[in-house]
């Protein structure tokens, strides 16, 4: 099958509606995309009264729980997973895409107007994606965390990262959340328009600005705790 032909299949397939055009889909990741990144950089400023020590964390804690009543934590709940997997979801259905209209491959890569962030995302994601799932078994369920206790969200904090390979592989997570995170704003901002070249100075010290103030914070977080500066 020719590729213009693999393509009608895969868009027939699919149907025609918004959704199924690819336009629809990357538009589906940058809104997503944008609700993430929102998240991560509130998670991020909240996560600071880790500093203020127990009282300030625990108290900051109760009040996500307790907020309409405790609704509110399961309305951001929902509206985080929903995101999360249309943001999946649109970026594994454009990949497939790529690959059918590609099947045999270029024999050398030549990137031309790719940067290595871009290029890294599909692992960086898949990496993301593992530590969601282990950070919610560590820190809010607490299966996956030595010695739990769901009264004491700062003790958790602190003991979570007294361990060296936990509070590594968190570093490690956070550099891929980096790199992710880096290029999906440069992308985001190109989805919704702003590709004049008048603004890709603004875009750029946009993303890397945001990119080192999130990544720099949650990192200090488990480097805080392993020098004692957090215990
Ligand atoms: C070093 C960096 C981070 C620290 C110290 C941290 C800390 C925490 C803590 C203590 C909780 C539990 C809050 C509670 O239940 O009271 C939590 C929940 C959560 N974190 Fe993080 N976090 C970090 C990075 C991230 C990142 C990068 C993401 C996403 C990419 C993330 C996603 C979440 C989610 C989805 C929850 C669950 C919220 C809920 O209860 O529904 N966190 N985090």
């Amino acid at each position: 099958m020719s590729v213009a032909e693999q393509s009608i299949a895969g868009a027939e397939a699919r149907g025609h509606g918004f959704m199924a055009s690819s336009v629809g889909r990357k538009v589906v990741m940058a809104a997503t995309g944008i609700v993430l990144f929102g998240f991560v950089t509130v998670h991020m400023i909240g996560n600071t009264q880790a500093y203020l020590g127990a009282e300030g964390f625990n108290g900051y804690a109760k009040f996500l729980h307790t907020m309409l009543h405790g609704a509110g934590i399961w309305i951001f709940r929902a509206v985080l997973l929903a995101a999360t997997g249309l943001h999946i979801w649109a970026a594994v259905s454009l990949t497939l895409d790529n690959q059918a209209a590609r099947p045999v491959g270029y024999r050398a890569q030549q990137p031309v107007a790719s940067t290595w962030a871009s290029r890294t995302m599909r692992w960086s994601g898949f990496i993301l994606a593992a530590f969601i799932v282990y950070h919610l078994l560590h820190l809010t369920t607490g299966h996956a965390h030595p010695n739990f206790d769901h009264a004491n969200p700062y003790a958790n904090f602190v003991s979570a990262f007294k361990v060296p390979a936990a509070a590594g592989f968190y570093i490690v997570a956070q550099l891929c959340l980096g790199l992710h995170m880096w290029h999906g704003v440069w992308s985001f901002t190109q989805t919704l328009g702003l590709t004049h070249p008048r603004y890709d100075g603004l875009r750029r010290n946009f993303a890397t600005g945001l990119t080192l103030l999130v990544v720099g914070v949650n990192i200090s977080y488990p480097i805080a705790v392993l020098t004692g500066c957090i215990h």
